[in-house]
């Protein structure tokens, strides 16, 4: 295995070396090496550190991250029921895991029952057709929604319209049925999904949650689908404006894996274009925080705080997968694949969480490379 050990001589500690010193190899190759640099530092008193060791900090700092997220999530629902639509997508079903692992009651509102209760099995959930979703909202402490029609497909003028139809019909007959509850048995809160389509897409700006919206039909989608769930009567509505969900059995970066396999590491279209990201499991857990932490209203942004440009995440994917990182993967291969969705991956924006961290939100997948990682590792 490669390890790095770098040694940081602080300005002015007397060595007159003011700099920093950095050997690549094999760890069980830094023999002498090793034992000079703990020895020169030993003598002035600077920092030695392998990479290795950084990234074990790394890693145990996530988990902190995740532990707090979820104590504080834990702490401050006691037990909750909620009602969820598109539970049985890619991030409904890990977001449905999470809430019957903590005990809390989950409502399924599906199109399709017999489907939903094949593809969750989880203890402590109810299932709920079309015709009876306000009966799965009412007495409900909280409403998650997350259902519409994929967008990374071939999108012809049907599925186009769909796209639209799906968010904006099924949040405006879950909007009523929530305010059709009487206030006794109204939730308190409604967490609606919308995506970082919102902005419109630019190589140049950086978008955080009091940015504008954009004018193509993404945008549109969006500005639509947001005002429809705005209009619940509930103590809270709270808007998560999503990036593109690293996951490895969906979404466009899931469907881009056998591309990447086939053909190599380098950037998709130009390379230039941002992706803002976010790792399915933070995603969980903000909709979690959203749910259960009162400081959430509004809109937020769902996306790591250090989005990439396209090329970056090619290279990444590319080296995790052993790829080469030179060769362009053609955006015909994208476009056969995605069709017009392709543009959710040639065409991007920069979009920052600003609010979701000033309300005390810790990623556990701040970076790129640990949460490429992690999903191609099968979480
Ligand atoms: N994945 C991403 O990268 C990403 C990025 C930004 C935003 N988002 C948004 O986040 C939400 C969840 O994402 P996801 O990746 O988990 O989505 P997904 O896997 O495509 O699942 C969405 C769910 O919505 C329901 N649905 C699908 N087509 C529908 C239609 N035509 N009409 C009504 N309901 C329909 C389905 O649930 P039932 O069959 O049980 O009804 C489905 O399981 C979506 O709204 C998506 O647009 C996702």
């Amino acid at each position: 295995m490669q390890s790095q050990v770098f040694l940081r001589h602080t300005p002015g500690c007397g060595t007159g070396v003011n700099r920093q010193v950095r050997h690549v190899g094999r760890a069980s190759a830094f023999g002498n090496t090793f034992t000079r640099l703990i020895l020169q530092s030993s003598q002035c008193g600077c920092s030695v550190s392998t990479l290795e060791a950084s990234n074990k900090a790394r890693r145990v700092s996530g988990r902190r991250a995740a532990a707090r997220n979820a104590a504080r999530a834990a702490s401050a629902s006691q037990k909750l029921t909620v009602a969820v639509t598109g539970a049985t997508g890619l991030v409904g079903t890990r977001l449905v895991q999470r809430l019957a692992r903590e005990g809390h009651n989950v409502r399924v509102l599906t199109r399709d029952v017999g489907n939903a209760k094949d593809k969750l099995r989880s203890r402590n959930t109810q299932f709920y057709g079309p015709r009876s979703w306000s009966e799965a909202v009412s007495g409900a402490s909280g409403v998650i929604n997350l259902a519409g029609e994929p967008i990374s497909t071939r999108w012809t003028n049907t599925v186009k319209r769909e796209i639209k139809r799906s968010r904006i019909e099924t949040t405006r007959a879950l909007v009523a049925a929530i305010n059709a509850c009487p206030k006794n048995r109204r939730p308190k809160v409604l967490v609606s999904t919308s995506a970082v389509g919102f902005y419109g897409t630019s190589e140049t700006q950086t978008f955080s949650e009091a940015s504008a919206a954009g004018n193509d039909y993404l945008a549109e989608v969006c500005r639509e689908w947001e005002a429809q769930a705005s209009k619940a009567d509930v103590d809270r509505v709270v808007i998560l404006r999503t990036g593109i969900v690293l996951a490895k059995e969906g979404g466009a970066v899931g469907k881009m894996l056998p591309v990447f396999k086939l053909f190599a590491g380098g950037p998709l279209g130009t390379g230039q274009q941002w992706c803002s990201w976010i790792h399915r499991d933070d995603l969980v857990s903000l909709y979690m925080e959203a749910l259960t932490n009162s400081a959430f209203r509004g809109s937020y942004n769902a996306t790591a705080p250090n989005p990439v440009r396209m090329a970056e995440l090619c290279s990444v994917l590319g080296s995790r997968l052993g790829r080469p990182s030179w060769l362009p993967v053609p955006s015909f291969a994208i476009s056969a694949l995605l069709g017009a969705g392709a543009s959710v991956v040639l065409e991007g924006q920069k979009v920052l969480p600003k609010k979701t961290l000033e309300n005390g939100f810790e990623f556990q997948y701040s970076k790129l490379d640990p949460a490429i990682s992690n999903i191609l590792a099968g979480s």
